[in-house]
């Protein structure tokens, strides 16, 4: 009997969701590049199972039954094409061929109009939970060829990760092109953001409260019980509670320089692009390349006076305060990111589905959280949501959490410490629900300069105005132009 389906690339990750289809009772052919990573698989770990080992890709095609579905877990970037030039010799018109690696969505929109003009269907698909989500269930974003769904969403349903009484699947039809890839793209952009902000509360706890690290464990470990509860608060609780060798708290003795792989940018640069403030994740990102630039940052720090870390008042309530700050932050890195979710699936013609997109992600992935059921219910109740903020819960909850944001921010001002997420955040929740920005004296200098124009609050809106502010503008010719 033919393989149900084929894992092409055989590190960690394509050997965990080889694995886990195979406990699903798939049959599974399995190819890698290096060939002997097989051989030991099998007689390993996949001694007696349902697995087809093949030596040749030629071999590793021929052993899938039809429509033949191949899923690449292969590094991102020009290895997938050439990959993709590799299988095109031996498969077939109406074969699949996924791509489950964190590739960027241009290319994924690219290589899907590429093989749709050879009649093969292309799945650029986002994978998200690591290792352990791959091998025991992660969050599945496939999008491409809809064609294609029908023939592996059976799989993809069982292997995914399952939530909420009814055991959803966390994976579902994304959309047509890139669409499983971008909106993993925004995915690992929450993410980012997600993991400063946790880094940021950590800063105030250490610095300024200056807690030990096994109450900051005993605090996370609180607030992985109420509206925090999630994956990344769940695993940094552990990290804070893990010691080195020597008794001490081995992330203590971890070099402060953050690194990434890329998708973070992605958004941004996608946010820029599709003219929506994405300042909180835009922020993560930056944040990690000043963390890189160790080596400045340490001759910087000697050039300033030191600032003395104090507070004052009750240090639970200050504690109390730095979970709402957390919280309300979040709310916010989330309805920007939705919002750009929403703004390129109408650019791009998507037609994503966000209520739905929130259900994946509330299990198997990184950033899985009890919110998500919010967001979820969020859109159930308005598809046409067009900020979360503007949610009747998400608002009322944020009238109360920001408060406890803006004591963060001030504490953290105040004792020099760098809080670029939580800061944005703040800064976008207030310029969002304020009637009337500065924006009139902007509009004002570009019309100085360069007769840009402006509309009047006096005049109907879309009446443009030039007004001669030096005195020698003359009669110039003004004219609007904006993107
Ligand atoms: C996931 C993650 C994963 C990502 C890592 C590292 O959803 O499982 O997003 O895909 O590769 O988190 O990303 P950085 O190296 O950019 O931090």
């Amino acid at each position: 009997m033919q393989a149900d389906i084929g894992i092409l690339g055989f590190r960690v990750m394509g050997e965990n969701l080889a694995r886990n289809m195979e406990s699903k009772g798939y049959k599974v052919a399995i190819y890698n590049r290096t060939s002997s990573v097989i051989s030991e698989f099998m007689e390993g770990t996949g001694k007696g199972k349902n697995f087809v080992p093949a030596m040749t890709i030629e071999d590793f095609v021929n052993s899938l039954s039809k429509p033949r579905k191949i899923m690449l877990m292969i590094k991102a970037g020009s290895t997938v094409d050439s990959t993709i030039e590799q299988l095109i010799s031996f498969v077939d018109e109406g074969d699949i061929i996924i791509d489950g690696g964190n590739s960027n969505f241009e290319d994924s929109e690219r290589r899907y109009k590429y093989l749709y003009d050879k009649g093969i269907y292309f799945v650029g698909s986002g994978v998200s939970g690591g290792e352990l989500g791959a091998l025991y269930g992660p969050s599945l974003m496939p999008g491409g060829a809809k064609e294609a769904w029908d023939s592996i969403k059976d799989i993809f349903k069982a292997v995914s990760a399952k939530v909420g009484e009814n055991n959803e699947p966390c994976t579902a039809w994304i959309g047509y092109g890139g669409a499983g890839h971008y909106v993993k793209t925004i995915h690992n952009g929450i993410e980012y953001g997600d993991m400063q902000l946790i880094t940021e509360v950590y800063a105030i706890m250490r610095d300024v409260l200056k807690l030990t690290y096994d109450e900051m464990g005993d605090i996370f470990e609180k607030w992985n019980d109420g509206v925090l509860k999630s994956y990344l608060v769940e695993i940094t609780r552990d990290i804070l509670r893990t010691k080195d060798t020597d008794g001490e708290p081995l992330v203590e003795k971890i070099l402060d320089t953050a690194m990434q792989k890329g998708t973070g940018k992605w958004a941004v640069i996608s946010a820029l692009d599709e003219g929506e403030p994405l300042s909180l994740i835009t922020e993560a990102v930056y944040a990690r390349v000043l963390s890189s630039m160790k080596d400045e940052r340490v001759v910087a720090a000697r050039m300033v006076p030191f600032i003395e870390k104090s507070f004052e008042g009750d240090k639970a309530a200050i504690i109390e305060n730095l979970g709402k700050a957390l919280y309300a932050a979040k709310i916010i890195s989330y309805a920007q990111g939705f919002s750009l979710l929403a703004s390129a699936s109408l650019s791009r013609k998507w037609d994503l589905n966000l209520g739905e997109i929130a259900t994946i992600w509330r299990g198997g992935c990184i950033i899985r959280s009890a919110f998500l059921d919010d967001i979820r219910t969020a859109y159930d109740k308005n598809p046409g949501l067009s900020n979360l903020m503007m949610d009747g819960f998400f608002n009322e909850t944020l009238n109360d959490a920001s408060k406890g944001l803006r004591e963060a921010v001030i504490l953290g001002v105040r004792n020099g410490i760098s809080l670029p997420a939580m800061s944005s955040a703040l800064s976008y929740y207030d310029g969002y629900h304020t009637d009337r920005l500065p924006a009139n004296l902007l509009q004002a200098q570009r019309d100085y300069f360069g007769a840009h124009m402006f509309e009047r609050l006096d005049r109907k809106r879309g009446e443009f105005f030039h007004y001669d502010w030096s005195g020698e503008g003359g009669d110039t010719h003004a004219s609007v132009y904006s993107v």
